[in-house]
């Protein structure tokens, strides 16, 4: 079942087509890979489907609902919610508290959120650090903290904007069993991310971008094995695959 119908959006920057013509379906329940080269348009598409942005053209429907353009406070009432490439934390405020205000700006009761915040620190590894200032912790440790306050109030379809890039190993696959774990739960998932064995090993399906538009969809082996798409990132990166299983040499 659709959870989200995205059709024909156009994203204009100046003269560039960031956006172009893209259509796709999010199912209920899946972790759908967007990947693509640098520039392809995957962040763009992410800040129109959370309403970031508005599209110059195009719809967006959640199940029967036209959502396009709708504020992303309004779609995280609503269960969509995205996360940022760059992270988005209060610096000056625990890691702690910044679970429990995100809980509360939820509206989670205070005692609710400081339940979940306590499960949510055990889960993502956090307890060594979380009553340091969220500013003192690692790139990958704010990370976490991000997904814990994303997820204080599990949202419907959580977006997320290469959440790997630049992250300890160790944490990365903390956060691979957390999406894994959620998305067993019923979740859904639209990751965004250039590490191809993580998106193999957590996508069922992937849609592939190119210069705003979408060049092959479907089956995550058999997009990263599309002709296209191999030509797509040996054209446009530093990559230096040989054909056959391509992404995989693709950082
Ligand atoms: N706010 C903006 N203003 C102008 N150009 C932008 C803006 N955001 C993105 N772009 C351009 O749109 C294209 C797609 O960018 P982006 O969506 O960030 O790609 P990706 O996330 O796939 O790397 C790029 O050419 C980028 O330079
Ligand atoms: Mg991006």
């Amino acid at each position: 079942m659709s959870l989200l119908t995205i059709e024909g959006l156009f994203k204009h920057f100046g003269g560039v087509a960031a956006v172009d013509n893209v259509s796709f379906e999010v199912r209920q329940g899946e972790i759908l890979g967007l990947i693509g080269p640098n520039g392809s348009g995957k962040t763009t598409v992410l800040n129109l489907l959370s309403g970031f942005l508005p599209p110059d053209a195009g719809r967006v429907r959640m199940r029967d609902q036209d959502i396009t353009g709708m504020a992303p406070a309004r779609l995280a009432q609503r269960g969509v919610l995205r996360m940022f490439q760059m992270t988005r934390v209060f610096t000056r405020m625990s890691a702690f508290d910044n679970l429990l205000t995100a809980g509360m700006a939820r509206g989670l009761s205070e005692a609710e959120s400081t339940t979940r915040a306590d499960a949510l620190v055990e889960e993502l590894t956090l307890g060594p650090v979380q009553y340091l200032d969220a500013g003192q912790l690692s790139g990958g440790q704010r990370k976490l903290l991000e997904f814990g306050m994303c997820f204080i109030e599990p949202p419907l379809v959580a977006m997320l904007d290469e959440p790997f890039a630049a992250v300890h190993p160790v944490m990365r696959e903390v956060m691979a069993g957390f999406i894994r774990k959620r998305n067993a739960q019923g979740y859904t998932f639209l990751l965004v991310s250039h590490d191809m064995p993580i998106v193999v090993d957590l996508c069922q399906s992937a849609v592939c971008m190119n210069a705003g538009r979408v060049i092959a969809a479907g089956d995550v082996r058999a997009v990263l094995q599309n002709h296209d798409v191999i030509e797509a990132y040996l054209g446009n990166s530093d990559a230096h695959g040989q054909g056959g299983a391509p992404g995989l040499e693709v950082h």
